[in-house]
């Protein structure tokens, strides 16, 4: 009997990349080896979130960090085996991450052309409670690794070479561009392997869902609470829109991606720049969007044209499906 081809023939994330990496081959394998290394991690992260609740790693480290959060037992873990496994790879020269203060800048002997930006752990008020959480990273090319600067990190998004999320829900699902399009790859356990699920994602054009935190609607400002009034009582006689948000960036973002709609978190009175960290959870969402043929606007701009000051500077985010934000781009452009 012919043996089932799917089984023979998989598409590991790693045999992916080395395809992408015959695209271009200057990187000479550099990039592939920079993936496995955050592959690395997301499998490690992946088996203790697993085990979380019996290795005793939910609840407080007793830390705080830098966005005044404190910092749970997992965040301090994965940022810890992020940090590692991308200095060891010998691939980068500074890394930004959502936990630590300061950028991390590689041991000279160590160094390699890229710049990581990552959140080690997403969705942390989710960890307790088991409901999916994430790990999302951006990767940057820098010019010169041997006299790198603060200034390289602070590109705007579209200077991007890849980015990508891990998702720890109910299977492990890393989705990833490299800037040909977005593929989906889910953790096989038993093989230890991302095998590749979800080739070619492309976002629908329109979608029936919005998702945001509607406890922050006092604070909206005109624009915000247009279009949400408008997803609850459409004027065109369309149904009104479902309400879905669990609170994880990267689980309301994967959501978005593949069933269409769109993910905000606005700017409100009492935080002016929104919540969402620019270098490390709005720009790497932002090009999978674009990447997807979806779209990404901070209330003034194109996500990705946007130029960090500082390395956890925050925006306001209205992201998914391109014709939702194109009514969200318009009811700001009203307002201006
Ligand atoms: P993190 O856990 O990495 O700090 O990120 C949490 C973020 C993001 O995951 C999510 O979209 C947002 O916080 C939810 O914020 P609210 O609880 O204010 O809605
Ligand atoms: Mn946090
Ligand atoms: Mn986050
Ligand atoms: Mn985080």
């Amino acid at each position: 009997h012919a043996v089932d081809a799917q089984r023979t023939d998989l598409m590991t994330i790693t045999r992916y990349v080395l395809n992408e990496q015959n695209r271009n081959p200057e990187s000479r394998g550099d990039f592939t080896i920079l993936l496995s290394h955050i592959v690395f991690g997301c499998k490690f992260v992946a088996s203790a979130v697993n085990k979380a609740g019996l290795a005793k790693l939910i609840g407080l480290a007793g830390e705080t960090n830098v966005q005044g959060e404190e910092q749970k037992k997992l965040d301090v873990l994965s940022n810890e085996v992020f940090i590692k496994a991308l200095v060891s790879s010998g691939r980068t020269c500074v890394l930004v991450s959502e936990e630590d203060e300061e950028a991390t800048f590689v041991d000279p002997k160590l160094r390699g052309k890229y710049c990581v930006c990552f959140d080690p752990l997403d969705g942390s008020s989710n960890i307790d409670c088991g409901v999916s959480i994430g790990t999302i990273f951006g990767i940057y090319l820098i010019k010169d690794k041997d006299n790198v600067t603060l200034g390289d990190v602070l590109q705007p998004g579209k200077k991007m070479l890849a980015a990508g999320y891990c998702m720890y829900g109910s299977s492990c699902t890393l989705v990833l561009s490299t800037g040909n399009g977005v593929n989906g790859f889910t953790l096989d356990p038993s093989l230890g392997e991302f095998i590749l699920t979800h080739p070619d994602i492309k976002i629908p054009k329109k979608g029936k869902i919005y998702s945001v935190n509607e406890g922050n609607a006092k604070n909206w400002d005109g624009p915000t609470a247009k279009f949400v009034e408008k997803c609850k009582y459409p004027q065109d006689g369309s149904p009104p829109k479902s309400l879905r948000y669990i609170g994880s960036m990267v689980a309301d973002v994967h959501r978005t991606l593949l069933y269409g709609g769109v993910f905000l978190y606005p700017a409100d009175k009492k935080s002016p720049n929104g919540k969402l960290r620019v270098l490390y959870e709005v720009f790497p969402m932002s090009f999978l969007m674009e990447q997807a043929g979806g779209q990404s606007f901070t209330g003034k701009e194109r996500a990705l044209d946007l130029i960090p000051t500082k390395i956890h500077e925050r925006s306001p985010v209205f992201l998914g499906s391109y014709d939702d934000v194109e009514e969200i781009k318009t009811l700001y452009a009203e307002q201006a």
